[in-house]
């Protein structure tokens, strides 16, 4: 019986060894933790992570071939592959800070790796990590082997938060890089066993380690440029009267561009799209390539334009003050369907409205009060750094007040700003809510999943991005 053990139970390690164990009942998959907290919650009724599907793939294995441990010396000791899921955040400090991957995490995972195994064992690299860190990671293992042999893959995960369980029971691609030796072959071999299972064979890609290491920041960085593209698109359509979905639409239908991803927002979040880019620009910047770094710079600069622009476009509506005049925010979480608040757009779009003193009334169907206090207390790339991190909660804001219901935000509110696309907020009751707000009444709506017509006929003053006004 082939035994995996996974370090880091989070949203990549928690539902991709949730789904190894149910497609391939005879593996017995541990996943560890030094999060005690997180992993009583994964061995408790109410799941870490919200991701639909997820609890009952759990459900299903837990206790059966999928364990969730804090044991991790002894998951490691008795694993045959272990996978590395640990979080990979942008350096705040020192060389590189603000761009460079902090691997601090990843480095005591492989040095507690080197210091318990007594077998031979494939190490596997399931963070995002910078081109090259196998070789570093090989080093660390071989230097402390006593005897022992590593192989050293990357593997890479492309799941998207929200479509978790979906994404990993379908992949696009599954891509696995070894050495281009027989024993790294091998390696390759008894990984695509385990994908195998469920995973047709021509889904699944192999490649040298410096490719599939590379790949997985280049899709990232594909994917937000595409974000950034449409989203530089909107800002023209607002200032010529075009609208910004119906150009999507018609360039989508290109089947070289395809209508997928060409949604505009007030701005991509997500835990990595923009650690993962400010990585791949300090790795360019590391080989001298300028301009290719430039390149990519471009695409976070755009973001951040996208979000300000949102923030400009709210106060200069409303008579250039928002100072002390209630701003219902409808939707915190960087997506629908997750309760992950990690670079959310709304943690800068609040920010700039409190920054011009304006009292907002948050609500989100996933995502904690004291989440969204410690969000907007926290500084940048400190939100990826738990373990510096003190669990405390910071001093509420009186800025600040964070409701359950949608009606309650926008009770006596100047203006409502959608920031998530929920499927609820589509069909609350906008008469309601206009009936209760001040007046003039403004929406934003910062993801387009509104009928403007319909408000505007019920008196509202609408801006969605990438709309004539
Ligand atoms: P996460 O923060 O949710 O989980 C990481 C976990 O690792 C934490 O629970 C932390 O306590 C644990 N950890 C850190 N150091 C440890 C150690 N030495 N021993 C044991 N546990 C340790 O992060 P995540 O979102 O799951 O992301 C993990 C990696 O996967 C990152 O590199 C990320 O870029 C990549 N990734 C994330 C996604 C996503 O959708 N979140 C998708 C693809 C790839
Ligand atoms: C993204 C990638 O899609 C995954 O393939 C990758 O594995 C993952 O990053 C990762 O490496 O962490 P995720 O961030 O979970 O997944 O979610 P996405 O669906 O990509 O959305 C990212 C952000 O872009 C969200 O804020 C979303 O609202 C925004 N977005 C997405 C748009 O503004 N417009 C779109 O058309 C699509």
């Amino acid at each position: 019986m082939v035994k995996i053990c996974c370090i880091g139970a989070g949203y990549v390690g928690g539902p991709t060894m949730a789904v190894i164990a149910l497609k391939c009942p005879k593996i017995e998959v541990a996943v560890v933790d030094i999060s005690v907290s997180r992993i009583a919650a994964w061995n408790g009724d109410q799941l870490p992570i919200y991701e639909p599907g997820l609890e009952d793939v759990v459900t299903q294995c837990r206790g059966r071939n999928l364990f969730f441990s804090t044991d991790i010396e002894k998951h490691v000791a008795e694993a045959d592959i272990v996978f590395v899921s640990v979080n990979t955040p942008t350096k705040t400090q020192g060389l590189g800070a603000g761009k460079a991957a902090d691997l601090t995490y990843w480095e005591s995972a492989a040095r507690m790796i080197a210091n318990v195994s007594n077998s031979n064992k494939i190490v596997v690299e399931k963070s995002t990590v910078p081109v090259k860190t196998a070789e570093a990671i090989e080093k660390i293992l071989t230097h402390n082997s006593r005897e022992i042999k590593y192989q050293i893959l990357s593997n890479p995960e492309f799941l998207a938060e929200g479509t978790a369980i979906q994404d990993l029971f379908n992949p696009d691609r599954v891509l696995i890089g070894g050495r281009e030796t027989p024993e790294g072959q091998k390696a390759i071999q008894a990984l695509k066993d385990v994908y195998a299972h469920w995973v047709p064979e021509d889904r699944i890609i192999t490649t040298n380690l410096w490719s599939a290491e590379l790949s997985k920041l280049a899709a990232n960085a594909f994917l937000a440029q595409r974000i950034s593209s449409v989203n530089a698109m909107s800002a023209l359509c607002e200032a010529t009267g075009a609208d910004v979905t119906q150009v999507s639409h018609a360039i989508g239908k290109d089947t070289r561009i395809g209508p997928r991803f060409l949604n505009s927002s007030v701005g991509f979040g997500g835990s990595c799209f923009q650690k993962d880019i400010l990585n791949l620009v300090y790795i360019c910047e590391c080989n001298g390539l300028t301009e290719v770094a430039n390149y990519w710079k471009q695409v976070i600069k755009v973001n951040d334009y996208q979000k300000n622009r949102f923030v400009n476009r709210i106060v200069s509506s409303m008579f250039n003050t928002v100072s002390g005049k209630k701003i219902a925010i409808l939707g915190f979480a960087f997506k629908k369907d997750t309760g992950d608040t990690r670079e959310t757009p709304a943690i800068d779009v609040c920010k700039g409205l409190l920054g011009d003193k304006a009292k907002l009334s948050i609500y989100d169907p996933q995502v904690t009060e004291d989440q969204i206090q410690r969000d907007l207390s926290m500084k940048k790339f400190d939100w990826d750094h738990p373990i510096h991190l003190q669990p405390m909660s910071p001093p509420a804001s009186k800025q600040v007040s964070v409701v359950w219901d949608a009606y309650q935000a926008a009770k006596d509110a100047h203006g409502v700003c959608i920031l998530t696309e929920w499927d609820e907020f589509k069909t609350l009751d906008y008469q309601k809510i206009f009936d209760n707000m001040r007046k003039p009444a403004y929406i934003f709506d910062g993801r387009n999943i509104l009928d403007v017509e319909k408000l505007r006929e019920i008196g509202f003053i609408v801006y969605s991005i990438g709309k004539p006004l």
